[in-house]
């Protein structure tokens, strides 16, 4: 499985960074070949780790900036995160979008981080579910015009990360029920065979997120199709993040 911690801005000084790094290491070769560790650490940690790195783990940057480079004081650009160490970048995070990431400026984000090397962990995923089932056209749409300026090849290097927005950042009770997330994957890879070539979108890597944690990951991997998790608050302690690989293993 693929095991994305997202680790915000939970983690705020370099001693936790490098005590989460030796856990992910370890975690990552016990369980080589079985799932791939990705840490997404703040900027200035992902450079300190990602940099000299020789481990198994691999780094993601939690986001890029919409400009390539140039007088953006502030900005991480693709570019930079990528000769940092960092082969991933996740891009349209809600908490990224409710601080003002458009659909178009997604788009933009998603051109870069490819055109730099990294690849992209498009999220997705809505506010509410409405009865009308509103909310199926709204994640559509997100995934569309995410994809507008890629070619249809680096489409299908695109990873997919359903994040619901009402499951962020609470407990294991309130994440989405393993029938509804199944549900859910069969309409992505509905939406993503409308706009990858062939059979690419049977082997789109999509991923959940939202309140994941040790006591219902396993619930949330048996059976509904995902490809792994992208983890926030229970991947910022060492003891939930192992005991969650473990549950996963
Ligand atoms: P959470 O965050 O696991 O704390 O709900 C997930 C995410 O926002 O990526």
């Amino acid at each position: 499985m693929f095991i994305v911690a997202n680790w915000k801005a939970y983690v705020e000084t370099a001693q936790r960074a490098k005590k989460l790094f030796v856990v992910s290491k370890r975690l990552a070769s016990r369980y080589a070949g079985q799932h791939e560790i990705l840490l997404a650490p703040p900027s200035p940690f992902l450079g300190m780790l990602a940099y000299a790195n020789h481990s198994k783990v691999l780094f993601c940057v939690q986001d890029v900036s919409v400009d390539a480079s140039g007088a953006h004081t502030g900005e991480v650009t693709a570019g930079a995160a990528h000769s940092a160490g960092a082969s991933y970048a996740i891009v349209g995070h809600s908490e990224r979008r409710a601080a003002g990431d458009t659909n178009e400026i997604v788009a933009q984000k998603m051109q870069h981080s490819i055109g730099q090397g990294l690849i992209p962990i498009l999220c997705v995923g809505e506010h509410e579910r409405n009865e009308d089932a509103q909310y199926l056209s709204f994640v559509r749409e997100e995934i569309l015009s995410a994809l507008t300026l890629l070619s249809h090849k680096d489409r299908a290097k695109v990873i997919l990360a359903y994040e619901p927005i009402w499951a962020i950042g609470k407990t294991a009770s309130e994440a989405i029920t393993s029938s509804d997330l199944t549900e859910m994957i069969l309409y992505l890879r509905k939406v993503l065979s409308d706009v990858l070539s062939g059979n690419a979108s049977k082997r789109t890597c999509i991923l959940y997120g939202g309140s994941v944690e040790p006591d219902n990951a396993r619930m949330l991997a048996e059976g509904t199709g995902i490809d792994g998790f992208l983890i926030g608050h229970a991947a910022t302690q060492p003891e939930s993040f192992q005991a969650l690989v473990k549950v996963l293993s």
